[in-house]
């Protein structure tokens, strides 16, 4: 039985108050967003019904919506939910080797629970951060540039302390493509002023 909390209820009207009352289920997205956070990570038929209950739509059109979307899980997942890039910019740097070493290190293939529940595996398309493949994204992070080596590196530390904020060598990296994207918008200006 799902039902969304008085504090999900609260949000829920929040989100509806930003459309016309006739085009309610444009919060279909958001809606789906709370249910599935508040059903521990993915949304049970029950937690569908409750959606479409609230936007008066057939619950199979909320159904066609959730699995179409990979941000959506219509199965349990693990604490831990790792999707694993695998279109071809994150495949041409080592995506395969990144997915290989997962599913090595957990035990586990695709779209299955690891047997204490803490991680689940999945690949998915473009996670739109392709300038630091190959990338991988945890629960709501994006980690990037990794190998196989970081990777597991990567898992151990979520099974041990929680999941890092943000890995340092994203951090580094992100801060190097700035400080390279301002030298070429200074060498540019440069030229023109020169002509
Ligand atoms: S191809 Fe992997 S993030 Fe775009």
């Amino acid at each position: 039985m799902f039902a969304f909390s008085p504090e999900n209820q609260v949000r829920v009207a929040e989100h509806l108050k930003k459309y016309p009352s006739d085009r309610s289920q444009s919060a279909l997205l958001p809606l789906l967003d709370l249910a599935q956070r508040q059903n521990g990570g993915w949304l049970s038929y029950e937690a569908l019904e409750a959606v479409a209950n609230v936007l008066h739509i057939p619950v199979l059109k909320v159904h066609e919506v959730a699995s179409f979307y990979s941000m959506y899980h219509l199965e349990p997942v693990g604490t831990y939910h790792i999707q694993v890039c695998g279109t071809t910019p994150c495949w041409l740097r080592g995506a395969e080797s990144v997915r290989d070493a997962c599913k090595k290190h957990l035990g586990v293939g695709m779209k299955e629970v690891t047997g204490d529940g803490l991680f689940s595996l999945e690949e998915v398309e473009c996670l739109g951060a392709c300038v630091n493949a190959p990338v991988v994204q945890i629960n709501d992070t994006y980690f990037e540039n990794l190998d196989e080596k970081s990777v597991v590196a990567l898992l151990k530390t979520c099974a041990k302390e929680g999941l890092p904020a943000l890995s340092q060598k994203s951090s580094e990296q992100e801060e190097k493509s700035i400080k390279k994207a301002s030298v070429k918008k200074t060498s540019t200006k440069k030229v023109k002023t020169d002509a």
